[in-house]
């Protein structure tokens, strides 16, 4: 059977693990090659050995728009096009809140989180663009619940994301017609999302957190997904078969945290 994305070439940053890793399988999977950036020399060893030939492994830093550019250059080179850039690593604060983050750290907690969290996205943008201009193809970046409603990180993590979706419209607005611009929000998964060195968080991970009792007691779905479950949302819209008219949106696929509204979630359908 043909992929949905058969013949294609993607580039997702932070495709080392969690997310980026399942979203790296399942382009694969459909058809594609893809090139990832990713910080994580292990992780990238482990990729290679896992997929081979159909990706291109980059070690650097999305922060960097010298490694953005090489990511795109190197994956351009070995696959011969760039159809679809997924902008997808980020850091969480762990849900500090403003008045525990530390005076002395403010100025660099801030810069760490926006950096790689929202400049990262706007670099892999600009790096990835005129590639994308001359197969018509799209720009993809991960958001999240916390691009939406309060309470899924701090402060930081929180206006990082809600940036993204600033970015989403408004380079959505300046790429076309010729790029399209749009945007996943997941919710809640078990990865190996890490947070700020500036806390001396960059070591623990938001598997530490018990994410599946908070998906009982918040998500209307009541289930806590696996990376993989978010991945078709992403398919769908870097096809350009499937929907050549999105542009500027963003799939909100967090389990439905946005209907609970007032009611209890136990007090939900009972059929
Ligand atoms: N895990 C969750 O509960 C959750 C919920 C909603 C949204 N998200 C979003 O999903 C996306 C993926 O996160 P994940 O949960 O899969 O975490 P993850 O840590 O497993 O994956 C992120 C990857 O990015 C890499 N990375 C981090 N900083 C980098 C940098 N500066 N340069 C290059 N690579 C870097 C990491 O090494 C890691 O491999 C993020 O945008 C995150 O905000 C996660």
């Amino acid at each position: 059977m043909v992929g949905w994305l058969q013949d294609t070439v993607a580039i997702v940053t932070g495709g080392g693990s969690g997310l980026g890793r399942a979203l790296t399988e399942r382009f694969v999977a459909e058809g594609a090659k893809v090139g990832v950036l990713e910080k994580s020399p292990e992780k990238l060893a482990k990729l290679e050995a896992d997929l081979g030939d159909a990706v291109v492994a980059v070690q650097g830093d999305v922060t960097s728009y010298a490694d953005n550019v090489r990511v795109v250059t190197e994956t351009v080179e070995r696959f011969g096009r760039l159809d679809t850039f997924v902008g997808n690593a980020a850091i969480w604060d762990f849900s500090t809140k403003l008045v525990d983050m530390p005076e002395s750290t403010l100025d660099k907690l801030f810069d760490e989180m926006f950096h790689v969290n929202v400049k990262g996205y706007l670099l892999g943008a600009r790096a990835a663009v005129h590639e994308l201009v001359k197969t018509g193809g799209s720009v993809i970046f991960t958001l999240s619940n916390a691009a939406y409603y309060p309470g899924g990180g701090g402060p930081l993590y929180t206006a990082s994301k809600h940036a993204v979706m600033g970015l989403v419209k408004e380079l959505a607005f300046e790429f076309a017609p010729k790029v399209r611009v749009n945007g996943v929000a997941p919710g809640g998964m078990i990865t190996d999302l890490r947070g700020p060195g500036a806390l001396g968080l960059d070591e623990v991970t938001i598997a530490s957190v018990p994410l599946g009792d908070l998906a009982k007691l918040c998500s209307p779905l009541g289930v806590l997904p696996e990376p993989a479950d978010y991945t078709g949302h992403y398919v769908l819209l870097a096809s350009k078969k499937n929907s050549s008219t999105a542009t500027g949106t963003v799939i909100n696929c967090d389990g439905g945290l946005g209907v609970r509204g007032l009611a209890e979630v136990a007090g939900g359908l009972d059929l």
